[in-house]
């Protein structure tokens, strides 16, 4: 395939942005999750833990809450590859300001609460930067998946599982790309909820790089234990 002229040579370095401004809602716990600790530090911790680990990325933004109080006076908050933004209402707002201080020509964008992610999953994402046209971590659908009617629990039909995958992070796009596509859904007004979505959006490719099953997002109370269950698994493989 012919090289684009956003595609990176094999030594480049890449900046990761990770929102952190959401405030778990869904979780129903006092402080936002990506605060809640796992072993033996908080969800946050271990996700910039991971990145930091890779030998490619050398810059990380975390986008927080403007009320935030909790970050600075966690040690990592201290790491001098490590800058801090505020982010925004939604999470598209929160990553579009990451990207203002974004250093490489291309970025990973990765959820605070996704503290299992592997290096390796995210070394066969980076491979994407040679073929010019970025693209996502993403699973398989497993269940058998059912369409509703709208507004009602009742099905509609069943859909081709084949063809469905559940998108992960991170997700991966040219800097440029990224940021003119988030800009063009939120003046369109639309509310995406992954960047893959403003790069589908404004008419652009993205390849799915099927990626391991225990990158959960801790969403809901249960999944607290299930992460802390994957990275203690984890933790005894290497
Ligand atoms: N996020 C963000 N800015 C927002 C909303 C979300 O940076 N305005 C971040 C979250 O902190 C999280 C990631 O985006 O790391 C994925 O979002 P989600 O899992 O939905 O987290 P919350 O929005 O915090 O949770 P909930 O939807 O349950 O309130
Ligand atoms: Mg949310």
């Amino acid at each position: 395939m012919e090289e684009s002229k956003t595609s990176s040579n094999a030594t480049s370095s890449f900046t990761a942005v990770i929102p952190a401004a959401g405030i778990g809602s869904r979780m129903q716990s006092d402080v936002p999750k990506q605060y809640l600790k796992i072993l033996d530090s908080t969800i946050i911790e271990h996700t910039i833990e991971r990145l930091i680990q890779h030998p490619r990325i050398d810059q990380i933004v975390v986008a927080l809450h403007p009320d935030d109080a909790v970050f600075n006076t966690l040690p990592i908050a201290k790491n001098d590859w490590l800058t801090c933004v505020v982010g925004g209402n939604n999470r598209c707002d929160s990553v579009l300001n990451g990207l203002q201080i974004c250093q490489s020509e291309w970025v990973l964008v990765h959820d605070a609460a996704r503290p299992c992610v592997r290096l390796a999953d995210i070394e066969k994402l980076l491979a994407l930067a040679n073929t010019g046209t970025g693209g996502i971590l993403a699973r398989k659908a497993t269940d058998t998946m059912k369409r509703a009617l709208p507004q009602r629990e009742t099905v509609d039909k069943t859909e081709d599982r084949n063809s469905l995958w559940h998108a992960l992070t991170p997700q991966f796009f040219p800097t440029v790309q990224l940021r003119d596509a988030l800009n063009a859904c939120a003046q369109g007004g639309l509310t995406v909820t992954d960047e893959a979505s403003a790069i589908e959006q404004t008419g652009g490719t993205v390849t799915l790089v099927e990626g391991a099953i225990d990158n959960i997002k801790v969403t809901l109370p249960l999944d607290l234990a299930l992460a802390e269950f994957y990275l203690t698994q984890q933790s005894k493989e290497q």
